[in-house]
C-alpha cells in the first residue's frame, strides 16, 4: 500500500526537490566557512531586498533559535516579553526564552491566537514598579499557532502601539510564507511593523534553514556575536543559504505556501458537513483545527497520523504541506466521513 500522507505537521513533509537540487549544486569546490561565501552573500542580499530590511539577515538552523536570537536584540536584562498563551515560545520551546534569555513571558489568553493592542496595553500596568518584570517586547506569530492570520491593518495597529509604548516587536515567522500567500501581499508588507522577525524555510520545503531578519540598522551590529554565542553560526553556511536561494527563486516559497493553504481549505470544506466534526478557527493557512466526536477519533487515528491538540475538548490539528495532494486530502476526508458514519460501538 502506498504510504499515507501525514496530516501531523508541515514539518513531516519531504524537502522540496528544488531545495535539494540547490544544495547539490552548491556542493562543489571549497568555500570559506561561517558565511563568508557567495551563496550566503546572495541569499542574504535577496532576503534583505524582499523584506526591505534596513538592518541585516542572519541564517540559523531552526525556528526556536531564530526566536531566541531575534528576541535577544530587543530585551534588556530586566525586561519581559508579552505574547499569546498559545505562542510557540511559550508552549513548545522548552522554556528556552526563560532559560537562555533569562526573561519572563507575560502570557495573554488569545482565543484565536492573535494579540490586539488592547491585550498588550493590559500588560503594561506594572510599568515603573521595580518589583515587577518590565515589558520590553511583544511577540506575535504570523500565521499563528492556531492557523489564523493577522491582517495588514491588524499588524499596522500593533506596530504603532508598540512604537508608541516603547516596546520592541518581534514576529515569529515560522509560517510567514503562508501569511503572505493568504493575504496576497509581499514579505515586506508583513515585516513593516516589526523590529525583528523570522522567516521560516523548513516548513516551506527547506530541510533546516531559517532566517532572522533585522529590520532596523541599529539592531544588527551585535547579531554576529550573539548568533555564535547561541550556537547558531553554521560553519558550512553555504548549504543553509542554498536552501533560501531555491526558495526565493521566482518566489517558490509563495507557491509552496499557497498550495499548502489551498489544501487546508479543501480539507476544511470537505469536512464541514460531516456530523461530529466542527471546524474551530478560520482556515487562513495550512492548519485546520476541528472538534471531533471522541467516539470515532481513535478509529481515525489508527489510519492516519495527526495530533490531538486538546485531549479534553477532543480538538485535533490537521496540517497540510507544500507536497500534500488533492488526492491525499480527498482520501482523508473520505476516511473521516466513513469513521463518522460508524462511531465505534454502533
Ligand atoms: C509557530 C512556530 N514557531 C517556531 C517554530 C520553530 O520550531 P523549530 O525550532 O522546531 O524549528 C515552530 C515549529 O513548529 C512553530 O510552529
Amino acid at each position: 500500500m502506498a504510504e499515507r500522507k501525514s496530516f501531523g505537521s508541515d514539518n513531516h513533509a519531504v524537502t522540496h526537490e528544488a531545495v535539494l537540487r540547490a544544495v547539490v549544486d552548491a556542493n562543489h569546490g571549497d568555500a570559506v566557512a561561517y558565511g563568508d561565501d557567495e551563496w550566503t552573500r546572495r541569499a542574504t542580499s535577496e532576503l534583505r531586498r524582499a523584506f526591505r530590511a534596513d538592518g541585516d539577515v542572519f541564517l540559523v538552523f531552526n525556528g526556536s533559535a531564530a526566536n531566541i536570537l531575534g528576541l535577544s536584540l530587543l530585551l534588556r536584562r530586566h525586561e519581559a516579553v508579552i505574547c499569546a498563551e498559545s505562542a510557540h515560545i511559550n508552549t513548545d520551546e522548552c522554556g528556552a526564552a526563560e532559560q537562555i534569555l533569562g526573561t519572563k513571558l507575560l502570557t495573554v489568553p488569545a482565543l484565536d491566537g492573535k494579540l490586539t493592542p488592547e491585550m498588550i496595553a493590559a500588560q503594561l500596568s506594572a510599568r515603573g514598579d521595580d518589583h515587577r518584570a518590565q515589558p520590553g517586547a511583544v511577540v506575535i506569530t504570523q500565521t499563528t499557532e492556531l492557523g489564523t492570520c493577522y491582517t495588514l491593518e491588524e499588524l499596522r495597529k500593533i506596530g504603532e502601539f508598540c512604537r508608541a509604548s516603547d516596546l520592541g516587536l518581534y514576529i515569529d515567522g515560522a509560517r510567514l510564507a503562508n501569511a503572505a500567500a493568504f493575504l496576497d501581499c509581499s514579505l515586506a508588507d508583513l515585516a513593516e511593523c516589526a523590529d525583528v522577525l523570522s522567516f521560516g524555510g523548513t516548513k516551506n520545503g527547506g530541510m533546516g534553514a531559517e532566517a532572522v531578519i533585522v529590520m532596523r540598522h541599529e539592531l544588527a551590529a551585535d547579531v554576529p556575536y550573539l548568533r555564535k554565542q547561541q550556537l547558531q553560526l553554521a560553519s558550512k553556511m553555504r548549504y543553509l543559504a542554498a536552501q533560501f536561494l531555491a526558495l526565493t527563486e521566482d518566489e517558490l516559497w509563495r507557491r509552496n505556501a499557497s498550495h499548502a493553504n489551498a489544501m487546508a481549505r479543501r480539507l476544511a470544506d470537505g469536512v464541514r458537513d460531516i456530523p461530529g466534526v466542527d471546524v474551530r478557527y478560520p482556515v487562513q493557512s495550512d492548519a485546520v483545527f476541528a472538534g471531533v466526536d471522541p467516539r470515532f477519533l481513535k478509529d481515525l487515528q489508527r489510519e492516519w497520523f495527526f495530533y490531538v491538540w486538546d485531549e479534553q475538548a477532543s480538538v485535533v490539528r490537521w496540517m497540510t504541506a507544500f507536497d500534500t495532494t488533492e488526492a491525499d486530502v480527498d482520501q482523508f476526508v473520505a476516511s473521516i466521513r466513513s469513521a463518522a458514519g460508524h462511531p465505534s460501538g454502533e
